[in-house]
């Protein structure tokens, strides 16, 4: 259960559900379990053993698939925590390396920690160079997502010295690499798409202004690293670290249940982020902005999103768990609005756009009475594009943010000696048994 400082709070059980199978009449107590805050679970396992029935939930909508002690979302009210603290203190007091340490570690760091943490971090950013030598096989064009994919499966074949998942130091020392090295990575995808030199990290700048400083510096001439860009980006990385049991993180954990080594865990992730229903949003919204053009084709647009036949989504708004508001937008949206006013909108009149869509749609019945409202992504793509990331580029920084999540739950998984490999069961409905016809009477 999740520390309140020093001692651990624990809510007993207090109900159980009964059920009566109606058709034997054999009954049967399913406990209740309940975590500190949150909504009980109905505890199953013993379901198919008694009854022969299997739950069935298409989507998770209902289920929770593990039990966690990381992060804590009320989709309702809005509240997301990391190890109980709130998102809006962390985005305004933390930065992203310590938001990382907390997540992996479940405490905050004294000074000392997190000075040892950003050293440790800081000294594992450089890559192999035979790692950095792959991405000549990739095409130019290819999209950063596969390469990032890609290249982090590779990371399996360079570090048999510390991939023992049973030893809690080589579990250690991999999520300290897989979290420096990402942006290195990423910045590698990028400097490879354009065609230009690879630039080595720079370990006296911290996480983010190293990050900006790989993708845009070029070896002919100095660079100097905005601060407000470099401010902009740890924020988006705080508010993209960790999300709970979501698509990608649940991925991670279930390539992870079968003992598949660490790299290949994350891998799988960076796959399952790529999809436009996850971590693709951020790009879709910048694809759907160019596709509404300008400020008068807005009234068309929302007419064909209504219009189930399309299959137009408003991209950027809704979301599965936050029914009422995401507050990691509230935050970012302060955060968009001061980046463009340095930066300047004016060169770019699709950011105009998205601040008249996000204008009309919240006021629009459609997306009232669903309680549809702008997610982080709305915002993060137009920021990202803001700082002169391309959109090829947005999912990649979302994938450097939540690699302190995936690894953070990969630990925890890993670190229970109870846990199980992940199989999900179904229920069919192809054919029943039938004998093999031979070609000739087909
Ligand atoms: N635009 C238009 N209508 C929408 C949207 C949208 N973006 N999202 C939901 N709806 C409508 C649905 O059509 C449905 O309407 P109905 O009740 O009339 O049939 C209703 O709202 C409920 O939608 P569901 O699809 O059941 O909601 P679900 O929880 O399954 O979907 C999701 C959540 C996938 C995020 C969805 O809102 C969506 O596709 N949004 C756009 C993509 C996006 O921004 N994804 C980023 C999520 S945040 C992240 O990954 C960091």
């Amino acid at each position: 259960m999740p520390a309140t400082g020093a001692a651990w709070i624990v809510r007993m059980p207090s109900k159980t559900f009964e059920l009566v199978d109606s058709a034997t009449g054999k009954k049967s107590s399913l406990p209740v379990r309940s975590g500190t805050i949150g909504p009980d679970v109905l505890d199953i396992a013993t379901l198919n053993r008694d009854h022969d029935v299997f739950t069935f939930d298409p989507g998770f909508m209902a289920t929770a698939s593990t039990e966690s002690r990381i992060t804590y979302i009320d989709g309702d009210k809005g509240v997301l925590l990391y190890r109980g603290y709130p998102i809006e203190q962390l985005a305004e007091k933390s930065s992203f390396i310590e938001v990382a340490y907390l997540l992996l570690n479940g405490e905050l760091p004294d000074k000392k920690q997190l000075a040892e943490f950003t050293a440790n971090i800081s000294r594992h950013t450089m890559i192999n160079e035979s790692l950095l030598r792959m991405f000549n096989g990739f095409h130019f064009n290819a999209h950063p997502m596969a390469m990032v994919s890609g290249i982090v499966a590779s990371m399996s074949a360079f570090y048999h010295d510390s991939m023992d998942i049973n030893n809690p130091r080589h579990r250690e020392i991999f999520a300290h690499r897989i979290i420096a090295k990402l942006p290195t990575i990423s910045a590698a995808a990028y400097k490879h798409s354009l065609g230009q030199p690879f630039v080595y990290p720079r370990n006296d700048l911290d996480y983010c202004a190293n990050l900006l400083h790989m993708f845009y510096a070029v070896p002919c001439e100095p660079y100097d690293v905005d601060p407000l860009a470099a401010q902009a980006l740890d924020l988006l990385l705080i508010l993209h670290a960790d999300h709970e049991q979501n698509a990608s993180t649940s991925t991670v954990r279930l390539a992870g249940s079968t003992g598949a080594n660490p790299y290949a865990a994350i891998s799988a992730g960076v796959s399952a982020l790529w999809g436009p229903a996850h971590g693709g949003a951020n790009e879709a919204v910048l694809e759907m902005l160019e596709s509404i053009g300008t400020a008068d084709n807005i009234p068309k647009f929302l007419a064909k999103v209504k219009d189930k036949a399309s299959n137009v989504r408003l991209m950027g708004f809704g979301h599965r768990v936050y029914k009422n508001f995401d507050p990691r937008a509230k935050i970012i949206r302060e955060m968009c609005h001061k980046v463009l006013a340095k930066m300047g909108r004016g060169d770019n009149p699709l950011l105009e756009l998205g601040e008249r869509l996000e204008e009309i749609a919240l006021k629009d019945d459609y997306f009232i009475s669903r309680k549809l409202y702008p997610n982080v992504d709305f915002y993060s793509g137009i920021i990202y594009s803001a700082l002169g990331i391309p959109r090829s580029m947005f999912t990649v920084m979302f994938a450097v943010a939540r690699t302190a999540g995936w690894v953070a739950h990969w630990q925890e998984m890993i670190s229970d000696p109870s846990y199980k490999i992940g199989r999900p069961r179904q229920l069919y409905t192809g054919p029943a048994r039938r004998e093999y016809t031979d070609i000739a009477r087909r």
